[in-house]
């Protein structure tokens, strides 16, 4: 794998010349160096001195939905809507869904740069022998209703595991940042696969340390009576990508909100709750699930051209999982989710559902109406199908985006923690923060910084295909 070279704008320092118009005063703004990705800022408290009486509390900027607001410096995740980019820490997702775990990723988004083989190996061991939670939490769990929705399941045993490592407090203290980020990594999938058997009103699956880390997660949500489970290696494979796209999206509502939190010097486990709980909106976490609501709807492929003449007509809904707000020419997500699709549906077989969703999908890209406003297919209408024909239940979707989305989090919250500049009530009007359901959106949310050289680490470090052991034998939740 091979990192993309930053490109900064060249430009050299500057400054803004303003001039107040009740007063005629004029001031001097200086112009941050650009970061290398070439974004540009000016620092909000520099207007503050702009004021008409000198009693005055000063100008501020009013963007309640972080429209263009840098609200922190990242060097983490870089997106370009218009070109279609993501990369982590540098490198282009399409190498990372390709080459890279799960774990590899959350540990690169972590540290800047993949591990070494030791590394690994190391960061595997430690996640893997923290898959256990403490007995009490199944006596926690046992408290919500049969028809209790796994997302408030979630955020509340995760919000509960601070309870249960009061040292995560110190989170000045690096071992224990260490630990208490292990130990969110390897417990999300069992607290999520707790919650899914909850519901289900089935025992839950104790965490099998000898499975990889999505292998483990299939076995705790599927496995029945069989001694050891043995997932189909396409659908190990497809979630493996999945957590690998979603595991990180610049400076988006749940991030915020991890961020706002975390910035109080609360415990991750509390932070990490926050995110859970903003995902949970159906404005950021939901789509995929709108997108199965609009084929129910359907209901049958004779119905699909009707329904498609009704978008464009403006009677009816939207194309649910078409266009995005932040990437215009295409989701360089979607792009490696429709090959995971075609995966998983050789495996499954196409039925009616997805039969309704194939032909949605060949009008929208061939009809002048969404072609010529670049509504293309985005991450969410794929990843909802996949899921779905992986028998997962429409409500779990964003638990399953919320486990992946926990070592983005995590990655977030240490480097918020480890910028000088970052104070306590840094984020009063961080709780504002929404757009329309839309995830980051390049620069103008989070100012990208990249200082790191690129290619000279890559000779050392593991490139390895995620492990795809196990047969066919049985299928995972179905
Ligand atoms: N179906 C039909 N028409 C659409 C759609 C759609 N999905 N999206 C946009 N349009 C039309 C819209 O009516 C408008 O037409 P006109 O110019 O004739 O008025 C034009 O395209 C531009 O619309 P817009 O609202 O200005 O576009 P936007 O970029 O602000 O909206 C969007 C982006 C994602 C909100 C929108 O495309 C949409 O509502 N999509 C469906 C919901 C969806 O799939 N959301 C998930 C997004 S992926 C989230 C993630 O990154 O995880």
């Amino acid at each position: 794998m091979s990192k993309t070279e930053s490109k900064g704008t060249g430009a050299g320092d500057g400054a803004l010349e303003i001039k107040d118009t009740r007063t005629g005063s004029t001031y001097s703004v200086p112009i941050m160096p650009p970061a290398t990705e070439g974004d540009t800022a000016i620092r909000a408290m520099d207007l503050r001195p702009i004021k008409v009486e000198a009693g005055e509390f000063g100008l501020m900027t009013y963007d309640p939905a972080f429209m263009n607001t840098a609200s922190c410096k990242s060097a983490i995740t870089f997106i370009d809507g218009d070109k279609g980019i993501l990369r982590y820490r540098g490198y282009p997702i399409e190498q990372l869904a390709e080459k890279a775990s799960f774990l590899e990723v959350a540990w690169l988004l972590r540290n800047g740069e993949l591990p070494t083989q030791a590394q690994y190996d190391d960061w595997t061991h430690q996640i893997t022998f923290h898959t256990y939670v403490h007995e009490n939490i199944k006596t926690f769990l046992s408290g919500f209703r049969y028809d209790a929705h796994p997302m408030s399941m979630l955020t509340s045993t995760v919000a509960a595991l601070s309870s249960f490592y009061p040292n995560a407090k110190n989170i000045q203290d690096p071992e224990e940042r260490h630990i208490s980020i292990v130990r969110l990594l390897a417990k999300l999938p069992t607290l999520a696969a707790f919650c899914f058997r909850h519901v289900k009103g089935l025992p839950i699956i104790y965490p099998d340390n000898d499975l990889s880390y999505v292998e483990n997660f299939l076995s705790m949500v599927a496995r029945m009576s069989e001694p050891k489970y043995e997932s189909n290696p396409v659908f190990t494979k497809a979630l493996e990508v999945l957590f690998i796209l979603h595991a990180d999206h610049e400076q988006n509502c749940s991030t915020n909100a991890v961020r706002a939190v975390g910035s109080s010097h609360v415990d991750p486990f509390s932070a990490v709750a926050a995110g859970i709980a903003a995902l949970y909106g159906p404005l950021h976490g939901g789509a995929n699930e709108a997108v199965l609501h609009m084929i129910k709807e359907i209901g049958d492929v004779k119905n699909v051209a009707g329904f498609i003449e009704g978008v464009k007509g403006g009677k009816g809904n939207r194309l649910m999982g078409f266009g995005h707000r932040v990437y215009k020419s295409y989701d360089p997500r979607a792009r490696i989710v429709k090959k995971l699709a075609d995966d998983v549906f050789k495996v499954v077989g196409v039925d009616k559902d997805l039969e309704i969703a194939l032909e949605l999908e060949r009008i929208a890209l061939s009809d002048d109406y969404f072609v010529s406003r670049k509504l293309y297919p985005n991450v969410d209408f794929y990843t909802g199908l996949i899921y779905r024909s992986m028998a997962f239940p429409t409500d779990f979707f964003t638990v399953l985006f919320a486990v992946a989305r926990t070592a983005g989090w995590l990655a977030q919250w240490e480097e918020m923690l480890n910028d000088r500049i970052r104070r306590t009530g840094l984020f009063d009007v961080a709780g504002l923060f929404s757009r329309d359901g839309q995830e980051g959106r390049g620069s103008e949310i989070g100012l990208t910084v990249r200082s790191v050289p690129r290619s000279w680490f890559c000779a050392t470090h593991r490139v390895l295909a995620p492990d795809t052991r196990g047969s066919a034998r049985s299928a995972p939740c179905r």
